[in-house]
């Protein structure tokens, strides 16, 4: 079975999947601003580990809202960590006045500040924490430092309701395959050189496309489809990197630049390139659902936009009697709700003072203590 999460189940704003606005979304976000003001405080989300700078909330009640986001998208060339931390810092005021006016609130409705303090580009966290303490200095509230990678899990779990899933995690910098183990979300196979999502935008940024380039593959990927009613293999094949419970992606990139080189289409090679990628995370995954006993997949990262993974991880789970879930893409990517979702979750259990409020470049998924259900 597979399950595409949406909003709508579980969200304060009770909007459709990826935050299409409607009327109706309108008549809800204002009912549901009202309840929030009479209930209690907000909680504000900031997150800044990469591209992107985004503010969410949640309410009283831990009900995520969707964020206001801001993506630095490079013209040509990869991204510039002192040019992200910039963007970030010529935006951050802005950005934060448009959440507040997005669900009518004032800076005396937030309760709390949250934001992502690792891992990510340094100068970008540098950033998130700075606007973090200053808020929170600002408003006389509480401040907590919280694991970019667990916020993406702790978002899923939210918005699917699945209790104990095994984790795909796929995003630009990180691919990892994660299961809760004894109080914490322990990795049990990852990629040993560069994340699925970088390995897709070098990629296509070699072919001219730019940032970000797992969406246009996604389509090149379809168009081949659309024109090739039995593809095959023949002329496409890839590396198959596979180590054990780890993945690996560099050889791949560059053997489908070759492809490309060599003559072969671009849309057959985007086709290739996603089955191979994805088949063996979706490998890894299912030997971890085999190994821990777990029925539950859990897809999250901004790679599980794409729809053909989501697939992937469906037959997989069905052929095991197992489920899959996937959020909805706007919390796939990333996000200031699951930052503000995992800082509602542990300010039942703590808070970070302004001397352990540093960030960590370079924390993992599992320094965490799980302390929650
Ligand atoms: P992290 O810090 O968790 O590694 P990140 O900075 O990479 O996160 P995300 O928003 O989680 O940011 O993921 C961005 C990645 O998702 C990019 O590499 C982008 O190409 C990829 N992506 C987005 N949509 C799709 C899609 N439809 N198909 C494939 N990849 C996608
Ligand atoms: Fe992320």
């Amino acid at each position: 079975m597979g399950r595409s999460c949406t909003a709508e189940r579980h969200n304060g704003a009770g909007v459709e999947e990826d935050g299409a606005h409607n009327s109706r979304r309108k008549e809800r976000v204002e009912e549901q601003s009202l309840s929030g003001k009479s209930m209690g405080k907000w909680t504000l989300g900031i997150e800044t580990t990469a591209h992107t700078l985004s503010f969410g909330l949640v309410d009283n009640d831990g009900i995520p809202y969707p964020a206001a986001s801001d993506t630095l998208r490079p013209d040509e060339g990869g991204i510039h960590p002192r040019e992200a931390a910039d963007h970030h810092k010529d935006v951050a005021s802005d950005l934060f006045s448009q959440v507040l006016e997005k669900y009518d609130l004032s800076p005396s409705d937030i309760g709390a500040v949250a934001y992502s303090q690792g891992p990510g580009l340094g100068p970008c966290l540098r950033v998130g924490a700075a606007v973090a303490r200053g808020l929170a200095t600002k408003m006389g509230v509480p401040l907590i430092g919280v694991n970019h990678c667990v916020a993406h899990i702790e978002i899923g779990r939210q918005q699917c309701g699945c209790d104990d899933p095994v984790l795909l995690y796929v995003s630009g910098g990180n691919t990892q395959v994660i299961a809760r183990l004894n109080g914490k979300y322990r990795v049990l196979g990852e990629t040993l050189d560069i994340g699925i999502g970088n390995m897709l935008d070098k990629f296509a940024r070699n072919q001219g496309i730019p940032f970000p380039g797992g969406p246009k593959i996604e389509q090149l990927a379809n168009e081949y489809l659309a024109r090739t009613p039995e593809p095959s293999m023949d002329g496409l094949q890839l590396p198959y990197a596979v180590r054990g419970m780890d993945l690996a992606f560099s050889g791949l990139l560059t053997a489908a630049q070759r492809l490309v080189d060599n003559g072969a289409p671009l849309d057959a090679v985007c086709w290739s390139l996603q089955e191979h990628a994805f088949a063996s995370c979706v490998e890894v995954a299912e030997r971890a659902m085999a190994h821990t006993g777990k029925t539950e997949l859990l897809l999250g990262g901004g790679v599980a936009c794409n729809q053909r993974i989501r697939t992937m991880c469906e037959e997989m789970s069905r052929d095991r009697d197992g489920e899959s879930f996937a959020p909805p893409r706007m919390y796939c990517i990333d996000n200031g709700t699951m930052i503000a979702l995992l800082g509602w979750i542990e300010l039942h259990h703590r808070t970070t003072e302004l001397e352990g409020s540093a960030i960590d470049q370079y924390l993992r998924t599992d320094q965490t203590p799980i302390v929650w259900s």
